[in-house]
């Protein structure tokens, strides 16, 4: 690994919370081969000497796997849907504060926040708080101020997650892999077609009332401070493994900081919570999630 790459890989480390590891530089080699090493490193010098650093968010983008799709990790949505969320709906109306904030910390293209916006309905829907009028037409609880917030250090992936369109490929490693098909009526099909290789695609669209409980904003996990603060849930999944030690307790720091207490967090099964004080460990229905204090 040339030196100039090298340093690059720290300032990206520094600024994004990613492992320094050896694929990330042989992906920087590739992106920057076009450069000669005294063009590369006259402008790692520039990265390094910018307080602000705008080429590193540019970077990012080509470094992170974005992999996503609705309803990811059965035994994690199960404990959602029957559990986590109606609890959620009835300790509020108990405690008469009608309102729930949501946030997917490191949401990608949006699946995970939609899918959370989902379970979120069907939960109004089965406490009789909300009514299905028909297909994908649904009145919204009344009086209720829902926000689902997705963020990602991405700027390419949180305008996808905006438009609210995703393609299924009927197989493969599309967004609607595992779908439970009694959700399909929160997307409107917009598109069917034969790609050249005669694979049949249909493209969707997220259905309106589902996008009125949603917001998406860039923000990076590895900072000091949340976006917002008074969360009931937070999720951030599949995130924790391209990090190194630091920025995984900078991230669970910041996410631990955002919630209210008696708010629950979730990460992917393999993560490990770094620091447990203030914080209870539920483990049930085959998921580890955890309680703030
Ligand atoms: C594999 S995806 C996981 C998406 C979703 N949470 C899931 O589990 O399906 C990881 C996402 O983390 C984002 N990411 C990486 N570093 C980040 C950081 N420092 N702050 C916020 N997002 C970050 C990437 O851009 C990528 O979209």
């Amino acid at each position: 690994m040339g030196k100039s790459i090298s340093r690059l890989v720290q300032q990206i480390s520094n600024y994004s919370g990613l492992k320094e590891s050896d694929s990330l530089a042989r992906k920087l080699e590739f992106i920057l081969k076009g450069l000669s090493e005294n063009d590369l490193d006259q402008w790692v010098q520039s990265i390094e000497l910018d307080p602000y650093k705008q080429e590193l968010p540019a970077l990012v983008e080509d470094l992170n796997n974005h992999e996503t799709y609705f309803f990811r990790d059965e035994a994690q949505m199960r404990i959602l849907e029957t559990k986590i969320l109606p609890e959620m709906v009835k300790r509020k109306l108990l405690a008469g504060d009608k309102s729930i904030k949501i946030w997917s910390a490191a949401c990608s293209s949006g699946e995970e926040t939609y899918t959370l916006a989902m379970m979120l309905l069907k939960t109004f829907i089965d406490e009789k708080l909300s009514v299905k009028l028909h297909e994908g037409l649904i009145l919204p609880p009344h009086g209720w101020l829902i926000e689902i917030n997705g963020t990602d250090i991405s700027r390419q992936v949180i305008c996808k997650a905006k438009e609210g369109i995703y393609e299924s490929a009927g197989n493969g490693l599309s967004s609607f892999r595992n779908f439970p098909p009694a959700y399909m009526e929160y997307f409107t099909l917009s598109k069917e077609y034969e790609d050249t290789l005669g694979n049949k695609k249909k493209i969707y669209r997220v259905n309106e009332v589902l996008k009125s409980f949603v917001n998406f904003d860039v923000f990076n996990l590895n900072s000091p401070m949340p976006p917002k603060s008074g969360y009931d849930l937070v999720l951030c999944r599949n995130l924790m493994i391209y990090l190194h030690d630091e920025a995984q307790e900078k991230v669970q720091r910041v996410i631990k900081s955002s919630l209210s207490p008696g708010g629950m967090f979730m990460f992917s099964a393999v993560d490990k919570l770094c620091n447990s004080v203030g914080i209870e460990t539920h483990r049930e229905m085959g998921c580890v999630y955890y309680e703030k204090m």
